[in-house]
């Protein structure tokens, strides 16, 4: 599996408060099955406490911890980019990383309310050449109040990044539901951990969420959500068209429960 959302660099945001768990996380991941995941630490937290350059030295020091312990994740930068007018311009100028130096861009909306720039700097992203991936919208109140939002900018051509524990319920009932209600209708490009500790509902595990998948709707759709599309993500796929998903009819829509 290939994660493209997390908070696993130690004391840079919300994150681990030691190295110590950002290695214990980075096994937990491995054993997993992960094989790369994408450190992508909060914008505001890495600009405004550290800076850029901070967050790749940080980058190298917790590969060379995984070489000691014999961890073998890949590990890359990007960034969780929060919407903001300053997008367009922090990613001309680098403030802003991509995923995996990539033209795609992991951009958070806000969890509460609907700043009335959303889309125009989301269409100002777009023409700048890069593809939006929003990440866990089944998690946001503008997407639990009016779900037909997501369907609007998905055929605009963005992407969308929804959190393996929603799936299993560990974020409430309503980002479980629509989580459910957007895999039926295609518009779930890739989960992803956003893990931000190896305890709790935010570890890195994937694989729970990824048999949930599999169970209803086979093992391809699985395999597509959890690792084809993010790798293509990761390798800056030139095109979409491969991210299109046609979802077959779920084979139990009433047993998402893990246990
Ligand atoms: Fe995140």
């Amino acid at each position: 599996m290939y994660d493209i959302h997390s908070h696993i660099l130690p004391n840079i945001d919300d994150g681990p408060h030691s190295m110590d768990d950002s290695v214990e996380m980075a096994r937990m991941a491995k054993n997993d099955g992960t094989i790369k995941m994408i450190c992508t630490p909060h914008h505001k937290d890495v600009t405004e406490n550290h800076s850029i350059p901070k967050l790749k030295e940080l980058i190298v020091k917790f590969k060379s911890r995984l070489k000691t312990e014999k961890i073998d994740l890949e590990i890359g930068t990007g960034m969780e980019n929060h919407i903001t007018l300053e997008l367009p311009q922090n990613l001309a100028d680098g403030t802003s990383l991509t995923l995996n130096q990539t033209k795609y861009t992991l951009i958070e909306l806000p969890f509460f309310g609907k700043p009335n720039f959303i889309e125009q700097v989301l269409f100002d992203v777009q023409l700048a050449g890069y593809i939006p991936v929003l990440a866990h919208p089944e998690r946001l109140e503008l997407f639990q109040d009016t779900p037909t939002i997501l369907n609007k900018f998905v055929e605009r051509g963005m992407l969308t990044q929804f959190t393996s524990g929603s799936i299993i319920g560990l974020f409430g009932k309503k980002a479980q539901n629509l989580t459910q209600k957007y895999l039926k209708q295609g518009l779930i490009h890739t989960f992803a951990s956003d893990t931000h500790r190896p305890t709790g509902p935010r570890t890195p595990i994937l694989s729970s969420a990824l048999k949930l998948v599999s169970r209803s709707y086979g093992t391809d759709i699985a395999l597509k959500l959890f690792s084809e599309n993010p790798k293509s993500i990761i390798e800056g796929a030139p095109n979409t068209g491969q991210f299109i998903m046609k979802m077959p009819k779920p084979k139990r829509t009433s047993y998402w429960k893990f246990w």
